[in-house]
């Protein structure tokens, strides 16, 4: 079936990406605010009967959710066959349990939200914690990608003798399959969380890595404290600044500025939210996905 891409605002890099690897057709459309606040959307391409592929990554989610709506229901009205939502950060993931009494638990609603109009999702890194997998909330299709192996690739690249650090126990996840693949060692920290901005981390023993080039691997850096803190623990053991890495650049300017400053050597992310940090490209991970479905 053909495929017709379409980028949502500031995904426009990352799609051109899509249309060069997958041949596809670049879709286009109007999308604008009404001097009322309401949306104005108007699809412009013919989308009947192709695929339509609508990378829209999903950081400030609240700001999007409703023109991915009127998105994909315009375009099944046009009669697309089917729409995929390449969503490569995918938001409300970290709320998945009351904490306290009357907490709502959004990862879900967001997830039943998205499944009505969506038919099927492709996302990189998804926070998944308490949660084994997207189908526990999905009932569409969901195929999680992984930036592990090219963010092993890029420390094997540009960071000679690496001590790959993981900021918490839902970090070993990751941060063990990347020391491997870069066959560098790893350590993992504690961490405490006590509110939004509010973090701990305990540091275990990291006297017999002075020589090494400490790297701090997570996720998400969003408010950067689990970053910073991390930081300033290794500074108090001694240990050169380290190199940050994330998957999914959450984070506004004056928080990045805020990690820079607070001692960080550098700051490298994946491209699955366009930031002047990015140094990973994801987008052949995406492009492979669609080559594999291929006749
Ligand atoms: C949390 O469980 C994640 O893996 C990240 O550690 C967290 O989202 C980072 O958030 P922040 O940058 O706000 O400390």
């Amino acid at each position: 079936m053909a495929a017709i891409v379409f980028a949502f605002p500031e995904n426009g890099l990352l799609a051109e990406n899509l249309v060069a690897g997958m041949r596809a057709e670049q879709g286009n459309y109007m999308l604008r605010q009404f001097p009322d606040g309401e949306t104005y959307l108007r699809i412009l391409s013919d989308v009947e009967g192709k695929e339509v592929v609508l990378v829209c990554t999903l950081n400030r989610p609240d700001d999007k959710i409703l023109s991915l709506l009127f998105f994909c229901r315009q375009v099944k009205e046009l009669k697309a066959a089917s729409v995929c939502l390449v969503a490569p950060y995918m938001a409300y993931m970290r709320q998945d349990k009351a904490f306290k009494p009357g907490e709502a638990i959004t990862s879900a609603y967001f997830a039943n939200l998205i499944s009505s109009f969506a038919d099927r999702l492709i996302t990189i890194d998804p926070h998944l914690h308490r949660r084994r997998s997207m189908q526990e909330i999905y009932s569409i299709p969901c195929e999680v990608l992984h930036a592990t192996a090219l963010i092993s690739s890029y420390i094997k690249e540009h960071i000679t003798n690496a001590l790959l650090i993981g900021p918490d126990s839902e970090s070993e996840q990751w941060v063990s399959g990347i020391a491997k693949d870069a066959g560098v060692p790893f350590i993992i920290l504690q961490k405490t969380r006590r509110g939004d901005t509010e973090v701990e981390v305990s540091i275990p023993e990291v006297e017999n890595y002075k020589a090494h080039v400490p790297v701090v691997i997570d996720d998400i850096i969003s408010t950067a404290h689990t970053m910073m803190e991390t930081i300033s623990h290794l500074k108090e053991k001694g240990m050169p600044p380290p190199v940050c890495i994330g998957v999914h650049a959450v984070f506004t300017e004056e928080t990045f500025s805020r990690l820079l400053s607070s001692g960080a050597k550098e700051v490298v992310t994946c491209n699955t939210i366009a930031h002047g940090s990015n140094r990973i490209d994801i987008s052949q991970l995406i492009v492979n996905t669609f080559k594999q479905q291929e006749p």
